[in-house]
């Protein structure tokens, strides 16, 4: 019979103990295999017409839409807590939205302002604009509708005038986000001809049909009216065609790929930076983000500390940069702790 008065060095005796290397918040930190900076996130930022606009969306605390004038104090704080890129998007009002999305890409519409005004203001942040033409439907699709269906070729020349109008007005990425099939390549030839060799692409080449996305569609008032994405948006049981998506805008000429959402498709995220040489991102989307924000509001969770573990997760899972809603309260977070969080 084994008693607690005995010498323990009697009956253990392990040259391995893993806790060695947990001893000291410093040797944690010597040893973090994954570590969350501010460069690697980019912040999805909301724009809204007029001028010293702020309007709170309920679903999505801490996030707001912003007026020029204050979305360009917002990217320069974010600069200077280290992050390197934001992406746009448009909050549209009904009565500029028809069948065809034409807001989209006419001249002087308020994400070609947006652009201009802060490659103006902060020309050194690099600037990432979605396009997909849902913000600027009335129905709220993303390709253009003909009875009933979204057809993807007539769409292809909507999103490529869009990209030629965000280029001109200075963008340095696009992040085509409509799942319509070979726009990356289509995209690429047109922005080329145009003399924009230098304007990359972000495909979001794996876009899920989720659930996740239900606050940025209040954000923007751009749920579908009728049906749903899933003609074009992906099954979410599907790993292989997500494999095919990326390898398929890879060939077309994407410079960097994504997934999204990003936590439930964290087996998508290994297996696709197995398999491609290419920066790849996750999307931690909005429904991701207002979950932690919710259930920490209610006192459940730690909500920073939550959404630090997931981001962390994203990135051991192989992302190379995450876009999230969360990217200021972050690297607030990492600078107040000194640079490094976890240890
Ligand atoms: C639009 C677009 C969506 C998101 C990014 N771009 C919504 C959708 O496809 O319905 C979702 C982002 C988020 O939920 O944070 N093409």
């Amino acid at each position: 019979m084994l008693t607690l008065e005995q010498n323990v060095t009697d009956v253990v005796d392990l040259t391995r103990r893993p806790r060695r290397n947990r001893r000291t918040p410093a040797i944690r930190a010597v040893l973090q295999e994954t570590h969350l900076h501010p460069n690697q996130m980019i912040a999805p930022l909301f724009v809204l017409e007029g001028n010293n606009q702020k309007e709170t969306i309920h679903s999505m605390p801490g996030v707001h839409r912003l007026s020029i004038d204050l979305l360009i104090k917002e990217v320069q704080e974010l600069y200077r807590l280290g992050i390197r890129a934001v992406d746009l998007f448009p909050f549209v009002p009904n009565e500029r939205k028809d069948n065809q999305g034409t807001e989209a890409f006419r001249a002087g519409n308020l994400i070609e302002m947006s652009i201009r005004a802060l490659k103006r203001e902060i020309p050194e942040m690099c600037l990432m604009v979605d396009v997909a033409l849902d913000p600027y439907t009335d129905h709220g699709h993303d390709g253009i509708v003909e009875e009933g269906q979204i057809v993807n070729d007539p769409t292809l020349i909507a999103l490529a005038r869009m990209s030629l109008l965000a280029a001109e007005a200075g963008a340095d990425v696009i992040a085509p986000s409509d799942m319509m099939d070979g726009r990356v390549g289509y995209l690429r030839k047109m922005l080329d001809e145009a003399g924009f060799d230098e304007v990359g692409i972000l495909s979001y080449c794996v876009k899920f049909a989720s659930a996740f996305y239900g606050p940025f569609r209040d954000a923007l008032k751009s749920a579908p009216r009728f049906g749903d994405k899933k003609t074009y948006q992906m099954n979410p049981g599907n790993c292989n065609e997500a494999l095919l998506e990326c390898m398929l805008d890879e060939a077309e000429g994407a410079d960097m790929l994504m997934i999204k959402p990003a936590l439930p498709y964290l087996d998508v995220i290994a297996k696709a930076k197995a398999q491609t040489l290419l920066p790849l991102g996750a999307y931690h989307v909005s429904g991701e983000y207002a979950m932690i924000m919710a259930a920490s509001q209610n006192g459940w969770i730690n909500g920073e500390r939550a959404m630090a573990e997931c981001l962390l997760s994203i990135k051991r899972a192989g992302a190379d940069f995450i876009l999230t809603y969360a990217a200021r309260s972050m690297a607030e977070k990492i600078a107040r702790e000194g640079g490094i969080l976890f240890s």
